[in-house]
């Protein structure tokens, strides 16, 4: 056994359809997730503009869509058990590809939702609304595993994608918070964890306040 052969060892666990680093197979399994992501893409697009086209404005800021490195999708199967194969890595992480929408206002993270999961090729598999339910450190945003079918020369393919629903001010807090967690790894410090949760209650009012404020201007969006 080589050393590299070693190492493959160590990283990954043997069984039928391994997956194995630096090599073709890796390129073609994340072939269809990036195909997904285009296409999940190309629907929010159409989605903002023809929005934007009715003339009240677009609901969407920004849009930022990733696909997981090797690297996180060896370390997520690691921590949550999944052998390295395609069949359990294809059913068992669901968020290789992911793209995060962030929006205006808090009804605009719904609205979009909506619009988005009523399109007859979009079929919802998860939804976790920590808007409505915000994790204890205060973590606000709506997320979505949505799977969308992609068509190649001789299948067709569903491909999982996690959409990240959220306001500009939940992005600016969960952005913060991330830093503020890789500094600190692993414990942050209590007086720090409790001043953040704190900040996200802040950004939801700040949320409120300027829903409320675009709606006597403006009225409810159209
Ligand atoms: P992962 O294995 O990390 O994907 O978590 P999960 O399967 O439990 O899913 P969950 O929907 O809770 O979180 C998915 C993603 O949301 C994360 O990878 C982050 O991008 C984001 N997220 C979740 N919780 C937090 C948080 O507390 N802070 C920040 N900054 N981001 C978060
Ligand atoms: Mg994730």
């Amino acid at each position: 056994m080589t050393t590299e052969d070693a190492d493959r060892e160590i990283a990954f666990r043997p069984g039928p359809g391994l997956l194995i680093d630096h090599s073709d197979d890796m390129t073609h399994f994340m072939l269809v997730y990036k195909f997904g992501l285009a296409e999940i893409g190309t629907k929010i697009t159409i989605l903002a503009e023809e929005l934007a086209h009715r003339g009240r404005g677009n609901p969407i800021e920004h849009v930022s869509p990733r696909l997981k490195t090797t690297a996180s999708i060896t370390a997520k199967a690691r921590r949550i058990n999944c052998p390295m194969t395609v069949d359990d890595v294809r059913t068992r992480i669901r968020d290789i590809a992911g793209i995060r929408i962030v929006c205006s206002f808090v009804s605009d993270v719904y609205t979009v939702a909506d619009m988005l999961t009523r399109q007859p090729d979009i079929k919802l598999l998860q939804t976790k609304d920590y808007i409505a339910q915000p994790k204890a450190n205060g973590y606000r945003s709506l997320h979505l595993i949505v799977e969308i079918p992609v068509f190649l020369s001789e299948r067709v393919v569903s491909v999982p994608v996690e959409v990240q629903l959220r306001t500009v001010a939940m992005d600016f807090w969960a952005s913060l918070e991330h830093k503020i967690h890789y500094k600190y790894d692993p414990v942050v410090p209590g007086a720090v964890r409790e001043e953040l949760a704190a900040a996200a209650e802040d950004a939801a009012r700040l949320d409120k306040r300027m829903e409320r404020l675009h709606r006597e201007i403006h009225g409810p969006r159209s």
